[in-house]
């Protein structure tokens, strides 16, 4: 049974690890070889552990029955203010063994949800454009908003925005989606 709560300081290493296996398993062709060989699990620990002493409700995690986690996702205020759109979902990765079960759905909706109790009632995210992974959030009710170049390093790369204006309406609408399936 998948479970969903607000990650601790003693799951950064289980995060890092799901975050650097999951960069590597989908973003070859789309980032660098030579980001994607850098990635240090260690220095991921340090920077979630960083994020999760100082923000420990905007980090969530899925985990199983057995206590595996499964996926993780981060939120927070928009970093820019260009778009009008309070919220921003940071990350969502969800294992590599772990995808097209229904986490990613549960995890966002989970962040959604976060970001409501927080003031935030719309949100968006930046994809890259190439990732596959944005017709998930076409699934997921999102709207594309914007395209960009995000800074990579040194790089840029095509990436475009997803946004939900109305989140409580999003989590209906999810809810309504999921009961028609079950
Ligand atoms: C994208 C991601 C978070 C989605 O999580 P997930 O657990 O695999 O997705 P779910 O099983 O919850 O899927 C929910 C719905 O989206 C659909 N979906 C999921 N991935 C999809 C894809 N790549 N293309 C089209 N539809 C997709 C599912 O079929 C499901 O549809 P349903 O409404 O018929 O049930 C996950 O696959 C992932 O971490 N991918 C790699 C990392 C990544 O790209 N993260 C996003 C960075 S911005």
């Amino acid at each position: 049974m998948l479970s969903i709560r607000s990650a601790r300081a003693s799951d950064v290493q289980s995060i890092a690890q799901i975050d650097v296996e999951t960069w590597r398993a989908t973003y070859p062709g789309m980032l660098p070889d030579d980001l994607l060989t850098a990635l240090d699990p260690g220095q991921r620990a340090r920077q979630w552990s960083r994020f999760i002493t100082h923000r420990p409700d905007d980090a969530m995690l899925a985990f199983d029955e057995r206590e595996r986690v499964l996926g993780f996702g981060s939120c927070g205020i928009q970093r820019e203010t260009t778009l009008p759109y309070a919220g921003e979902i940071f990350t969502l990765y969800v294992g590599p063994d772990f995808q097209g079960q229904g986490v990613g759905r549960q995890l966002l909706l989970a962040l959604f949800q976060r970001m409501i109790r927080g003031g935030l009632s719309s949100a968006m995210l930046w994809v890259l454009a190439a990732n596959p992974s944005r017709f998930f959030y076409e699934r997921v009710g999102g709207r594309r908003i914007a395209d960009r170049q995000l800074d990579m390093g040194p790089f840029g790369v095509p990436a475009v925005a997803y946004g939900w204006p109305d989140l409580a309406d999003a989590i209906h609408r999810q809810a309504r989606a999921r009961s028609r399936i079950d």
